[in-house]
């Protein structure tokens, strides 16, 4: 990688603009390797050079990639307008600028959300056509049924009309309104609507993988955990649902929706 100025790696990773990391500098709070250096248009590498500002490593990847595991009454969006958002659940050492939920789960909804700064791969993850399988665990309002089996499989018409690409279904057996849902696409109020189509009601609702990206058992509600760019590539390895089911803990799962 070739060598970049400090202050463009800096303010690239972190939430100081330009004209604050040169004030920095110049007050001898920056560090490259064991050096002050107090001019911030210095060239480094950003491959081995290790910088640190007011004592504080800046990590060397350029993107930031957040897994959220959401909790309710957050909104996916970077804006307040419709109550607080999902950014705000990012603690200050992981924030930086330009972040902003890859892709939604609605207010009421809880689990596995990406937060990132990198706009060229939330485009991959997001296109129509990269289809990644989610999944979700919905609680029922009314037992699930086994007929919903083939009738998800035979691409369910919701109420608009719209037809939505064949989802897969496994039901829990810890419980008679849990199960497992896959879907590849991403309509507004998808899940809730297929399920409105059968004659149910979806009570709540958790994603608990995108992708090959699994929602760690140790991820309480509202916490965070940082991914490096080679694990969110992972995103698009995708994994087989009845082994998914069967190896997600069925004792976590109950109490994911309690
Ligand atoms: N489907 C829904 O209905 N809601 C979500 O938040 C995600 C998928």
């Amino acid at each position: 990688m070739p060598n970049i100025r400090l202050d463009k790696f800096i303010s690239e990773r972190t939430e100081y603009s330009r004209s604050q990391i040169k004030q920095l500098a110049a007050a001898g709070k920056i560090k490259v390797g064991d050096k002050i250096i107090k001019k911030a248009d210095v060239k480094i590498d950003p491959e081995t050079d290790t910088v640190e500002v007011c004592g504080q490593l800046v990590r060397s990847e350029k993107h930031r990639y957040i897994l959220l595991n959401k909790p309710d009454g957050y909104v996916c969006s970077t804006e307040e307008n419709d109550g607080p958002t999902v950014l705000g659940l990012v603690p200050p050492e992981m924030r930086t600028k330009g972040l902003f939920p890859a892709g939604r789960l609605d207010k009421d909804s809880l689990g596995a959300l990406l937060i990132t700064d990198d706009g060229e791969l939330a485009h991959r993850m997001l296109s129509p056509r990269s289809h990644i399988p989610k999944i979700y665990i919905v609680k029922l309002d009314r037992p699930f049924e086994n007929k919903y089996i083939d009738l998800f499989k035979n691409n369910i018409v919701l109420s608009d009309g719209e037809t939505c690409l064949p989802a897969k279904l496994k039901p829990l057996e810890i419980s008679e309104k849990l199960a497992f849902i896959e879907i590849c696409e991403g309509k507004y109020h998808q899940v809730k609507r297929m399920f409105a189509a059968v004659g149910n009601h979806v009570e709540k609702l958790m994603r608990v993988s995108l992708g090959g990206l699994v929602l760690p058992e140790k991820l309480a509600f509202g916490e965070c955990m940082e991914l490096l760019h080679k694990d969110v590539e992972n995103l698009f390895k995708f994994r087989d649902f009845e082994s998914f089911c069967s190896e997600f803990s069925p004792v976590f799962s109950a109490n994911l929706i309690k």
